[in-house]
């Protein structure tokens, strides 16, 4: 029979490690979503909702945390952003002569080519002509205007970075702040640079992950980055979808699980129906990774985009930010034409999407992990008992 809410609160104890005590939280289930409402809501049901940064400025970001501390039932939150280890802007150049200089590196074969991709496939233009600002972070500033204003929010407990080691001036004015600094790593070689550069917590992304990542699986790089970063604690990610994950995870060391593309089909994700149902029928199968949309290799679901990125007749994607200012216009234009797009959209998901097949709300879903846990835990039990 399914526990209770009340049942799983109770029986946390046997699933809580010291990363849940220092962040008071519940359950060890981090979920990384741009989305606020997934935020405050995974926050209210006891795991740990984490805002990614990207994409808003500093006013934006502060609606969007003033708008969490309200829904998050006085509940603990983190904010991941994209800090970059080198800056794209020189020094004092503002971000309209950065983006200028940036726009004049990228070669026109590259912008006629999604042109023609996007007209081959019938993705209207925009109303009022190509998108103007084509870069949508990347850079210190930005980022440092983004810390500046997550620390405003107490209720913010944990910052993490997507992109590399953040700078050491950052980790300490965060440190200072009584607030924890987590960083991704894809290899060792991150880890050991995190380590060293004195971040609290460790995220462990194997290559199954949405998103940016690297092409070491979870199960083997997990157990290396916690023993390479002992005693700091290392949260796992990359494929996690189910309760038994989550206890395989902890059986290899990690402290945690930090996961993402589970809650793109949430309730309260507020995706297109038709971009939801694609996730839903997709299986782990239809990833794969690829660098035409950011210049790094990012996982993204297999479509039309992907295969003509991929063809050998096609211009190589070129490197971050510059190929990221070539697919904003895709991009924009996929979001506002959600219907007629899906054959060349972008959507970064991990190989966890062969188990997303209903949609759940962030309650539903942290209930499911916990009791999946549980359930996985009672199988354990029973081979002990006819071991003895
Ligand atoms: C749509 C989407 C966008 C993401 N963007 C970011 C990002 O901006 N910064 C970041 O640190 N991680 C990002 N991630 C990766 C997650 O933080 C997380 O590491 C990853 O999703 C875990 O693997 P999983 O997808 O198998 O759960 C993104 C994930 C998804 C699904």
């Amino acid at each position: 029979m399914p526990r209770t809410q009340d049942e799983l609160q109770r029986e946390s104890g046997r699933m809580r490690t010291e990363l849940c005590e220092t962040l008071g939280i519940e359950f060890p289930i981090f979920a990384f979503s741009h989305c606020r409402d997934v935020v405050a809501a995974v926050s209210r049901a006891g795991g740990f909702g984490v805002l990614g940064a990207l994409g808003f400025d500093a006013e934006q970001l502060e609606t969007e945390l003033a708008w969490i501390d309200e829904h998050a039932g006085g509940r603990p939150y983190g904010v991941d952003i994209v800090i970059p280890q080198r800056d794209a802007a020189r020094p004092d150049e503002d971000r309209a002569d950065l983006e200028e200089r940036l726009r004049l590196r990228i070669p026109q074969g590259h912008r006629d080519f999604v042109r023609e991709l996007l007209v081959q496939h019938g993705v209207p233009e925009l109303p009022d002509g190509p998108v103007g600002n084509e870069m949508s972070g990347w850079t210190l500033s930005v980022a440092r205007g983004q810390v500046e204003t997550a620390l405003r929010h107490d209720r913010v407990r944990l910052i993490a970075n997507a992109l590399g080691t953040p700078p050491s001036d950052l980790v300490d004015e965060i440190q200072r702040s009584g607030r924890l600094v987590a960083a991704l790593a894809g290899n060792l070689r991150h880890a050991v640079a995190h380590r060293e550069a004195g971040v609290d917590v460790v995220i462990a992304q194997g290559t199954e992950s949405a998103a940016h990542t690297g092409d070491i699986s979870s199960l083997v790089l997990w157990p290396q980055v916690v023993q390479a970063v002992a005693p700091i604690p290392v949260l796992a990610a990359g494929g996690i979808a189910t309760g038994a994950h989550i206890l395989s995870a902890l059986a290899l060391g990690t402290q945690g699980v930090w996961t993402g593309s589970l809650w793109l089909t949430v309730e309260e994700a507020g995706l297109e129906p038709v971009e939801t149902e694609r996730l839903l029928q997709a299986t782990s199968a239809d990833t794969v990774r690829t660098r035409s949309y950011t210049g790094k290799p990012n996982r993204v679901l297999r479509n039309a985009w992907t295969e003509a990125w991929a063809r050998e007749d096609t211009p190589e994607p070129l490197p971050m930010p510059l190929q990221g200012m070539v697919t904003a216009e895709a991009i924009a234009r996929s979001r506002r034409y959600p219907q007629r797009s899906q054959a060349v959209a972008i959507h970064s998901v991990g190989q966890a999407v062969g188990f997303m097949n209903e949609v759940r709300s962030c309650r539903g879903q942290i209930q499911s992990l916990v009791e999946g846990y549980f359930d996985a835990l009672e199988r354990l039990a029973l081979l002990n008992d006819l071991d003895s």
